[in-house]
């Protein structure tokens, strides 16, 4: 279905999510470096695919299928043995690589070339205590993927300062949506100390298209935000948004610098992960962690509520609309996620396709 809008109409029918392919041949965002423990192996379904995650006794994280290919014994029940991963049921050997490094049950003479049986491997990437996998089309792809993974602006040492984790009951295409909608600020986190229905009033803010996605460009934020007033000076903030469902947001003001990343991640069709981790370099900022927790739990609870309550009727299959300006950017996705698809399909270079343009609405 065709989401742009036209100056004449201002009002577009959405595409329904039903049967929404997931994007494949990108990086996701899997889960966080702690949830790794050296020496252990953990079960995470991505896309609907039962994975392995492990950190071997060295620290060298993997991902495999989840699913011996002996008899079907998710590999994740079992455990680490040095640098493979045992299966619990007959004590089969994988390594990182996927393939397969040791069959107990046989004796000299039975001659099995165990190299020859491998697992799916995933290509995986750890960077600033975040965890990121390739999830390829093709599911034999092994060898490096040709996309190097998304490179947030931190410094290498950089770890995270507070992570808040939701899981929303719905497709990733709205819990995307309600990310970037600028329209439900005043109502859905319509709280004293945030901002409040009352505070509505318009605002112009300026886009242009970035790598995979598209940037609100560096601005002042919302007078009628306080939280921003926490971090003091004159913040300026930058929005950006990039496929498969990631958010930035890039506070500065002067030296100080808040960097809050958020991942909507697939777990099935109609389960998504959010997963929101603030990064900054302000000392005192650890102190409020107590208070700050909280106040994201709050919020990221805020979000989650609308789309449990929109989730009970998208079984009616309900045609949805995306109107003018304020969903402009949930056009954006749709139309991002469809070139995607279409250059992977045609085997060419993704072109953005957002323009540099002027969103104006109110909120
Ligand atoms: S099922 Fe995994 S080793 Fe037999
Ligand atoms: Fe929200």
């Amino acid at each position: 279905m065709d989401l742009t809008p036209t100056a004449q109409e201002g009002v577009t029918a959405a595409a329904s999510t039903k049967a929404a392919p997931f994007l494949r041949d990108i990086w996701y965002f899997a889960l966080l470096s702690r949830d790794l423990k050296p020496g252990k192996v953990i079960n995470k379904t991505l896309l609907g695919e039962p994975i392995a995650f492990g950190r071997t006794e060295k620290g060298e994280i993997f991902a495999l299928r989840d699913l011996c290919p002996h008899r079907g014994v998710p590999l994740s029940a079992g455990r680490i043995a040095g640098e493979t991963v045992e299966c619990p049921y007959h004590g089969w050997r994988f390594g990182a690589d996927g393939g397969c490094r040791l069959i107990p049950s046989l004796v000299p003479d039975q001659e099995i070339d165990a190299s020859r049986i491998r697992v799916r491997r995933y290509p995986v990437h750890e960077a600033n205590g975040l965890v990121w996998i390739w999830m390829s089309a093709d599911e034999r792809f092994s060898g490096e993927p040709p996309e190097v993974p998304p490179k947030l602006a931190l410094t290498p040492e950089q770890r995270p300062g507070l992570v808040e984790r939701q899981l929303f009951p719905c497709p990733i295409d709205h819990a995307v949506v309600g990310l970037m909608d600028p329209a439900h600020g005043p109502f859905v986190h319509n709280i004293w100390w945030w901002r409040t229905s009352a505070s509505i009033h318009a605002k112009a803010k300026n886009y242009g298209p970035s790598h995979r996605g598209f940037t609100m460009l560096p601005h002042p934020p919302s007078k009628n935000g306080g939280l921003y007033k926490l971090i003091g000076g004159k913040p300026i903030t930058e929005i950006v948004f990039e496929l498969p469902g990631l958010r930035y947001e890039i506070i500065t003001a002067g030296k100080k610098r808040v960097f809050g990343f958020t991942a909507c991640t697939p777990l099935t069709e109609n389960e998504t992960e959010v997963t929101q981790v603030f990064f900054w370099n302000i000392g005192w900022a650890g102190l409020l962690r107590p208070l700050l927790q909280p106040i994201a739990r709050t919020f990221l609870g805020q979000d989650r509520r609308m789309v449990t309550y929109q989730a009970e009727n998208l079984k009616y299959d309900p045609r949805l609309m995306l109107i003018r300006d304020a969903d402009v950017p949930a056009m954006w996705y749709f139309r991002l996620k469809k070139e995607w698809a279409a250059a992977q399909a045609e085997n060419r270079p993704f072109v953005n396709p957002v323009p540099t343009t002027t969103l104006r609405w109110r909120s």
